[in-house]
């Protein structure tokens, strides 16, 4: 295979409670990317979205994850990266994370699948690094494989896959600009046990409720008590929207990765229209452009397509 197209999803870390350590998977939106192997050697990219992203491999998201796996790989031959984003860089929807994850996926594809999904979500940290300063993999790593993921652990590397009942998902993203670096600067650094013991048991509560399939248990576990009530002030209209979908008949949700989009989850689409009108509704009144998604959790993560650039 000399060339390759990707979708690369849209992803939602942190899961509320589960900071740097939970993420999920959406179907959408997603990036389309191609690579191509060429002739000369090092790596070309070419944007053909409107973000007006560097194309200077080493500053690029997708360019640092993917030299860092040249680095390694002893390549004969170089890349033409093409990138179309469809997921806004600021969004809180894992764009960076969707450039990064997607790139060396593509690579690994081309490449036999000489590397195994632990180095690829190694390469891909390299390009949020340059994103947010952060090795992060609460994004990556659901973007690569699917579903719903947990980090246990990256120093060493130690990902779980959570098991899913079907989700369907609504995301509204205001069109405000949160930067990831910003929005964890603001973050304290100690927390009080008892915050801690209130976090834990909702995480433990959320993984045992995906995993049970039982509903009722994640929506009650969608519960933040650390990083939440921090960075909810940056975005306006938050606690309405999220007391409002929760009465609608969302079963939970909160600040999509940093902000500034917000999802909830719902059981059925039936619930996550409704509730996809009341976060329409609360945004036109304010009077903050936003974008809505209706969409449901991703089990396959990226997937090869015939979609054109
Ligand atoms: N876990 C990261 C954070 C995700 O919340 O800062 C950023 O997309």
């Amino acid at each position: 295979m000399k060339s390759i197209t990707i979708k690369s999803p849209a992803t939602i870390a942190n899961l509320v409670c589960g900071f740097d350590i939970l993420g999920l998977a959406l179907e959408a939106p997603y990036d389309l990317m191609k690579l191509e192997k060429t002739l000369k050697k090092g790596l070309e990219i070419i944007h053909l979205d409107a973000y007006n992203l560097t194309t200077v491999p080493e500053n690029n998201v997708a360019g640092a994850a993917l030299l860092s796996l040249m680095d390694v790989a002893n390549l004969a031959h170089g890349f033409k990266l093409t990138i179309d984003k469809k997921i806004k860089p600021g969004s809180g929807l894992g764009s960076s994370a969707a450039s990064a994850a997607g790139a060396v996926q593509a690579a690994n594809m081309l490449l036999d699948n000489q590397f195994s999904q632990d180095d690829l979500i190694r390469f891909a940290m390299n390009g949020e690094k340059v994103a947010s300063g952060v090795k992060h993999a609460d994004n990556i790593t659901p973007c690569l494989l699917g579903g719903v993921t947990l980090i246990r652990s990256i120093y060493p590397l130690d990902i779980i896959q959570v098991d899913s009942p079907e989700l369907f998902i609504t995301v509204v993203h205001p069109q405000i600009e949160v930067k990831t670096s910003d929005a964890r600067q603001i973050l304290k650094e100690e927390v009080s046990l008892k915050k801690a013991i209130k976090q834990w048991g909702n995480i433990a509560g959320l993984v045992a409720g995906f995993m049970k399939g039982d509903h009722e248990l994640i929506g009650r576990s969608l519960e933040d008590v650390i990083i939440e009530p921090v960075r909810s002030i940056l975005i306006p209209a938050f606690d309405e929207v999220k007391k409002r979908c929760i009465a609608t008949g969302a079963l939970g949700g909160g600040i999509s990765g940093s902000g500034p989009s917000i999802f909830m989850l719902n059981k059925s689409l039936e619930t996550a229209l409704q509730v996809e009108s009341i976060m329409q509704e609360i945004y036109t009144r304010v009077g903050i452009d936003f974008k809505t998604y209706v969409t449901k959790l991703n089990k396959q993560g990226i997937t090869q397509t015939e979609e054109e650039l």
